[in-house]
């Protein structure tokens, strides 16, 4: 494998297994088992300090030759917005507009995610670029490893570092990628655009229309990951303070070094803190309650389940279905 980013190399041994499950039955927060540990050497600390984080330097070799720019197919816009979707709201939010061809149902959503956050993590760790899990995504994660069932998006970080070296060697690159479809066994085959916004290094929110600093497209259907860059951007009176522009905070500490795990059955990494940031964002609450828009935690099977109408309604009752 070729390293060409700032992807730590000593992490790369993975500690597949050693976290999953993550929830026994029992009340969430003890169940689960004590933190993996950082996935690096602690003999070698300064090999993951953000510090020690280089920009990739001159002598690297270009990116792959396959990587062509993409036409771009946007309707005009007169705004300063660089990503564009078909409308707002849950629903249409969550399509890049030039390669949306209509909602993706629920029933392939879920699928359709898995394959968007398999193939970017699996190819940003091929290319050596370093980039870990961010909010929601985080979230499901913590819980088993997973999408949560009612998640429409996605969402990683990358440092502002990395960022900059992606607007420099990536923007509009096409990415291969091969699966085979868990159902059927029949192989698949998709393209994936990653897209990085002029305004991915501005030093802040701007007018807020550009907080999303690059996307990686599924361009079958507009389905994308959020991708943000989080840069102490304040070093002078805030130095080891972290932040994306729409204001998400990390302490230096909290962040690195990261920890290796797997996420979708993928290989992934997450901020060492993880637990913290979680409650930062969330609150203590999402990592003990277990039920949320109309799904509920089922110890035994680690897994979200949806609540079925009729138990909602009460029409049938909780224990009957077993909820
Ligand atoms: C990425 O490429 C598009 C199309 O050429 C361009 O409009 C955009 O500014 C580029 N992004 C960066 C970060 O340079
Ligand atoms: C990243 O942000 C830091 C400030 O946190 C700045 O010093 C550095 O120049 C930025 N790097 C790039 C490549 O933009
Ligand atoms: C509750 O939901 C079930 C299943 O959808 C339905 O058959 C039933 O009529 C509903 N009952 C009420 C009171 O709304």
């Amino acid at each position: 494998m070729k390293l060409v980013g700032n992807f730590p190399i000593q992490s790369l041994v993975l500690l597949a297994g050693a976290l999953f499950p993550l929830a026994l039955a029992g009340p969430p927060i003890s169940a689960n088992p004590a933190p993996p540990p950082p996935s690096v050497n602690p003999a070698q600390p300064s090999a993951i300090r953000p510090s020690a984080v280089q920009p990739p330097k001159a002598s690297q070799p270009p990116p792959p030759p396959a990587a062509k720019p993409v036409p771009p197919k946007a309707k005009k816009h007169n705004d300063n917005k660089y990503f564009h979707e078909p409308g707002m709201g849950d629903r249409l939010s969550h399509y890049d507009e030039r390669y949306f061809k209509g909602e993706v149902a629920y029933e392939q959503h879920r699928v359709n995610l898995q394959l968007l956050i398999r193939s970017y993590l699996t190819v940003f760790k091929s290319l050596g670029i370093e980039t870990f899990l961010a909010h929601g995504t985080l979230l499901g994660w913590w819980w088993n490893g997973k999408i949560m069932p009612w998640d429409y998006d996605l969402d990683v970080q990358v440092s502002n570092e990395t960022m900059a070296y992606m607007a420099a060697n990536y923007n509009r690159t096409k990415h291969e990628y091969e699966y085979v479809d868990e159902k059927t066994g029949a192989k698949g085959h998709k393209t994936f655009l990653l897209d990085v916004n002029p305004h991915s290094l501005d030093p802040d929110r701007g007018d807020g229309q550009n907080v999303i600093d690059a996307r990686w497209i599924d361009m079958e259907n507009g389905m994308f990951v959020d991708i943000t860059g989080l840069a102490e951007r304040d070093k002078q009176r805030n130095p080891g303070l972290w932040s994306c522009k729409n204001y998400h905070r990390y302490r230096t500490k909290d962040l690195y070094p990261m920890r290796e795990t797997e996420y979708e059955g993928v290989p992934a990494l997450v901020p060492y803190s993880f637990e913290k940031i979680l409650i930062e964002e969330y609150g203590p609450k999402s990592l003990v309650m277990t039920e949320w828009k109309d799904h509920a935690w089922k110890p035994e099977l680690k897994e979200w389940v949806q609540i079925p109408e009729a138990v909602l309604n009460g029409s049938v009752s909780r224990e009957q279905a077993g909820f």
